[in-house]
């Protein structure tokens, strides 16, 4: 599949805590006696208040999965106090401002000190078990905080990423009827600030449910104020108590929302319970990074994305580690950052996207070569399709040819990783992502449904339930249904196609539906169409994806302008404000091309197909046009192509 060459496990893992001999007979386990292995597992991973009754039930018609129920445990006493007091002192969180020059270290004991404090003034505002709480911040420490307090009390956290519009913050804060929210009165990110409150007080016009919003102080910039429902988060914590009893949870009582992506409609609320999610969290953060007791790890993520709460919260802390927690960007000062990062907080293990390692491939060695990197011992790499060749850039300048690479696979809908080398157990290939983790039963189906067996390529599915599976979507558990259970009867569909070679290596290959990827954020075409028909000179549009050198995916939008309107710079100008507007700067278009028609069937349906060929300059393989209503429209198209 590779021209690259296998890089087999380094001596220096040669102790990992799991080798190719376990991973294979825990694997083989994990699917024959699976009651066993988990109960095993949830044991060791996890302090319980009471044990579990059944270990697993699930039903991929209904989308109905349930781990460990009846079991009751909270997820911030297992994330802080059962790691008291033997870890009080060491460090939780090591947390790397955007300048250089701000830095703070948050032991286990003032981790618990926060967190109950925080916790206790939910409380005391009215906020309960049960009660959504939305979470709107930039990457500094009292993120952690505010999802930890919640999972204390039993509030269920929505956290939405900092770089969304007020508008996006809208949509989610009523979707998920959140009664709170906490933000920031500023973000602050490559020395830019960041209207975290502003944009806030903006989508707060619209929620009236939302009846506090607590403000931590970060740059002290000038905000707005609404005395009754608003208060500073210095104030509250500073006389709140600081000890919280943990409420006791059932292992299904749900942890967090989440929204993400898909190909239609809007965002959907995905839905995390407490047992199941953290045990899987915890178990593959231990084994995937092989982390050993004193390790920093870093991973690179905003807590806005899966991967910031399961891998930069949850896992690690579960683990009693110390994770580092960065506000800024890779860019900044220099491109020599992250390694600078890496050399003053003797990081262990480093966990990023693609994108970012192409972005830092594109400057250069000399900023990585600035630094030592000698505390490197691991990087993992997440989010989208990794190309080889920045793969071997990652391995052979990055970790200087010592660290293995982890390619790790896995969505927000999982929680966990899915398929992914474990470093003492895997030869590596650059560019794929290996094997399952322990539970998890991989197929590969054909376009009919039937599985493919051995080498070849197909649509990724899962045949049975993980414990940090899905659970629902938000108020609408028939989408879930629909959108991930009703493809292929009986089976989980990721929406991502993928190939198996003759070793049994997965090698993912991307969406196969309308979900982009673009510097590994998710976005649904359809929320970007939304976003442009929105302008009242637009009459249609359809949006796909393009090969991207940094970003993965690159956003293209076919315009199509109403009838006699003349289309120019400015409507363009005023369209990408559209979608920063609706969606966030990460929703950028890269290409708009006027489209004075779009191909579509006889029936009316647009024929993305030929989009998605035209965007990506394959005009040889445009394929049979002639059942479209007039094929004289991809001419058209073909001949106007920008650029
Ligand atoms: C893609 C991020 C290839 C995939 C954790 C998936 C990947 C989507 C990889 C989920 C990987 C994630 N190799 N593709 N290692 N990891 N993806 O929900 O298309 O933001 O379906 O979760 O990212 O994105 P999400």
């Amino acid at each position: 599949m590779s021209e690259f060459p296998i890089h087999p496990v380094p001596a220096n893992f040669a102790d990992a805590h799991i080798d190719a001999e376990r991973y294979a007979e825990l694997y083989r386990r994990s699917l024959e006696e699976p009651e066993a292995f988990w109960s095993e597992q949830a044991e060791a991973f996890l302090d319980w208040l009471a044990p579990w009754e059944t270990v697993c039930s699930y039903d991929f018609t209904t989308g109905d999965a349930s781990w460990f129920s009846g079991g009751k445990l909270n997820v911030s006493q297992n994330c802080i106090d059962r790691h008291l007091p033997a870890r009080a002192e060491q460090a939780a969180l090591l947390w790397e401002g955007d300048d250089p020059a701000d830095s703070r270290t948050i032991t286990y004991a003032e981790l618990k000190d926060a967190v109950c404090r925080l916790a206790n003034a939910l409380k005391a505002r009215g906020v309960g078990k049960g009660d959504r709480v939305c979470i709107y911040m930039p990457m500094i420490p009292e993120a952690a905080f505010a999802m930890l307090a919640c999972a204390r009390i039993g509030a269920i956290h929505s956290v939405v990423f900092g770089g969304f519009s007020p508008e996006a913050l809208k949509d989610r804060i009523i979707d998920a009827d959140c009664c709170a929210l906490i933000t920031a009165d500023e973000g602050l990110r490559g020395g830019k600030p960041i209207p975290l409150k502003a944009n806030a007080d903006k989508a707060l016009t619209h929620c009236p449910g939302v009846h506090s919003c607590i403000v931590v102080r970060r740059t002290g910039g000038d905000i707005g104020w609404d005395a009754e429902r608003d208060a500073w988060y210095h104030e509250l914590v500073a006389t709140a108590p600081a000890e919280c009893e943990p409420e006791p949870m059932d292992a299904e009582d749900p942890l967090f929302i989440l929204y993400t992506s898909g190909s239609t409609g809007k965002p959907k609320g995905v839905l995390h319970t407490t047992g199941g999610y953290l045990l899987q969290a915890a178990m593959s953060f231990k084994y995937v990074f092989d982390y050993r007791d004193g390790e920093v790890y870093w991973c690179t993520a905003d807590v806005g994305w899966v991967t910031g709460h399961t891998y930069i919260v949850y896992g690690p802390l579960a683990n009693g580690a110390i994770s580092l927690v960065f506000e800024g960007v890779p860019t900044y000062p220099d491109a020599g950052r992250c390694w600078e990062v890496v050399d003053k907080h003797k990081v262990n293990t480093f966990y990023t996207a693609p994108t970012a390692i192409r972005a830092l491939q594109a400057v250069g060695d000399e900023p990585v070569k600035r630094a030592s990197r000698e505390t490197l011992r691991l990087l993992g790499t997440v989010g989208e399709p990794i190309n080889p060749e920045a793969w071997e850039w990652y391995y052979r300048v990055v970790g200087d040819g010592r660290c293995p690479v982890v390619d790790t696979w896995w969505q927000t809908e999982t929680g966990a990783h899915m398929i992914t080398p474990l470093p003492g157990a895997t030869a590596l290939k650059p560019g794929s992502a290996s094997f399952p983790f322990f539970g998890v039963e991989l197929a590969l189906l054909a376009e009919d449904g039937s599985e493919i067996e051995g080498p070849g390529a197909g649509y990724l599915v899962v045949k049975r339930s993980w414990p940090s599976q899905i659970r629902s979507v938000y108020g609408d558990h028939q989408r879930m249904v629909d959108t991930y259970f009703s493809h292929y009867p009986g089976y989980y569909f990721t929406g991502d196609g993928a190939s198996r070679d003759e070793d049994g290596y997965y090698w993912i290959t991307g969406r196969v539906d309308d979900v982009l990827n673009v510097s590994g954020h998710r976005m649904g075409t359809a929320e970007v169409e939304s976003a442009l028909v929105l302008h009242d000179k637009i009459a249609e549009a359809a949006v796909v994806g393009f090969p991207h050198d940094i970003k993965g995916q690159g956003i293209y939008c076919y315009v199509t302008p109403m009838q006699g309107v003349e289309p120019d710079e400015q409507l363009k100008a005023e369209l990408i404000a559209l979608c920063v507007q609706e969606i966030g700067p990460i929703a950028k278009p890269d290409v708009i091309q006027w489209a004075p028609g779009l191909p579509k069937t006889r029936s009316g349906k647009i024929m993305r197909r030929i989009l998605r060929k035209i965007a990506e300059n394959e005009l040889d393989g445009l394929g049979d046009t002639s059942t479209l209503a007039d094929p004289a429209v991809v001419d058209n198209l073909v001949e106007n192509r920008p650029g």
